[in-house]
């Protein structure tokens, strides 16, 4: 094991960007060399924000080492989108792992630990300085459990040995690194971050020689988000384009009413899937399709269950719907529920799905602009950040709210976690 060197470790901080899909950290030097992305996973620059947990052996994987070993079908437990359990009650329910009862914060944790070592490592020195990133709401609509996501996070960072930890607003971070090179010129900005838990817009005044302030309170001018993402996407192309081919909207029973709705929500959402695998679960399953009108098609749901199959299934919508942001059509491989098995779907069926998402995303950002007391037609800026930005219709909507806007959208994964770098160096290292 290789020691760190901690001299002179308060002349550096780093920016984490802990996001529900993807995780990037980047280091800030107090002799102002340039800031720089850390290879998180082998020369990836992100790391899916994923875990595995295997049966048979201590060492826990994460990221795309994670998702291989769950594709493999090891032996093990695999969780992703865990972000998403800050703020809730499950947070001090816990789950269980390999029939242990675990916390959620040590599972974030092992998670963390890992992003910090690796910063670490590549520093060639510890680091105790953080600027973590947040969404503008972790839950919508209760400022108690906003807070208390805030603070348990703020434990998790405590624990892997951070000493100085501030948080960031994520979209906030991202307009400090489009900052950067954006010359002398002041420029009335929005930022969308769109990314698989929440999306996060704030409307700001920004200009390379600002970078000099300490202080950029008076430039933000609002803040506002809402917990949909990515993973609602998913969750919405899921129900409308694949579960009706698992026995939605098919008959059940002796009165021909519909068969119940609840299982295919759980298949569909990422949180609840691993809820499906209890005995009691399958057993109840099995006993509402046994009086299922179609066992052809909910024979499938029951085998997805019963195999464990959720995650397989939900990783094949997600990469559906990721190539229909640059396909108008494509076609689902299901075989590994059924021989021959499709899903073929086109961009306009998609756009349907997300009617409902889209249309909160578009209040959110009215009320952005709103809040900041301007008119959507000043905005002579959109930065475009987080991975759903590259969503066809959620481009149409920036283009429609925004009219007059350039519209920059480099770095979708990344900025985040740059900028909170940025931030870091200037309260930290007094470097801007
Ligand atoms: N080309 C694409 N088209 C549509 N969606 C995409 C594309 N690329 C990535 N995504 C989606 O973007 C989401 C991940 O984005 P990102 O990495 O910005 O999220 P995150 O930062 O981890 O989440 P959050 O900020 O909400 O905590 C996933 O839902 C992924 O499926
Ligand atoms: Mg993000």
């Amino acid at each position: 094991m290789k020691t760190l060197k901690t001299h002179g470790s308060n002349k550096i901080a780093c920016g984490i960007d802990f996001g529900t899909s993807n995780t990037t950290v980047a280091i800030a030097h107090g002799n102002g060399d340039p800031i720089t992305l850390v290879p998180v996973e082998e020369h990836h620059l992100t790391i899916p924000s994923t875990i595995f947990f295997p049966t048979e052996s201590p060492t826990v994987v994460f990221g795309r080492k994670a998702i291989n070993a769950h594709v493999a079908r090891e032996d093990g437990r695999f969780m992703r989108s865990f972000k998403r359990v800050l703020g809730t009650s499950l947070m001090n329910e816990g789950t269980y792992i390999s029939g242990r009862k675990t916390k959620f914060e040590n599972i974030i944790g092992h998670f963390i630990n890992d992003i910090k070592n690796k910063a670490e490592l590549t520093a060639d020195k510890e680091i105790s300085n953080v600027v973590a990133g947040r969404p503008v709401h972790f839950v919508d609509g209760n400022d108690r459990a906003d807070k208390e996501a805030e603070g348990q996070l703020e434990a998790i960072f405590a624990s892997a040995g951070f000493k100085n930890i501030r948080f960031q607003y994520e979209p906030i971070a991202a307009a400090f690194a489009h900052e950067l090179d954006m010359g002398d010129t002041e420029r009335l900005a929005v930022v969308m971050d769109i990314g698989g838990g929440t999306s996060d817009f704030t409307i700001m005044r920004l200009s390379e020689r600002y970078i000099q302030k300490q202080d950029r309170q008076e430039d933000i001018l609002s803040n506002a988000g809402i917990r949909v993402g990515g993973n609602d996407f998913d969750r919405a192309l899921s129900l409308k384009s694949f579960m009706p081919l698992l026995g939605l909207g098919s008959l059940w029973g002796s009165k021909g009413l519909g068969f119940p709705i609840t299982p295919f929500f759980d298949l569909a959402e990422l949180s609840k899937i691993q809820c499906m695998y209890t005995q009691k679960y399958k057993r109840d399953l099995k006993g509402l399709i046994s009086q299922s009108n179609d066992k052809a098609l909910t024979g499938r749901l029951l085998s997805i269950v019963e195999e464990e199959l959720g995650h397989t299934l939900m990783s094949i919508v997600e990469e559906a719907k990721i190539h229909l942001s640059s396909c108008e059509q494509t076609t689902a491989d299901l075989s590994f529920i059924e021989e021959d098995l499709q899903s073929h779907i086109d961009r306009t069926q998609f756009e349907e799905s997300l009617y409902g998402s889209i249309e909160n995303i578009r209040q959110t950002i009215n009320e952005c602009i709103v809040m900041a007391g301007v008119k959507a037609d000043e905005v002579a800026l959109v930065i475009l950040t987080g991975g759903g930005t590259a969503i066809p219709m959620i481009q149409k909507i920036t283009r429609c709210i925004f009219p007059h806007a350039e519209i920059s959208d480099g770095n979708r994964l990344s900025s985040v976690g740059f900028g909170l770098a940025c931030d870091a160096r200037r309260y930290y290292l007094g470097v801007n």
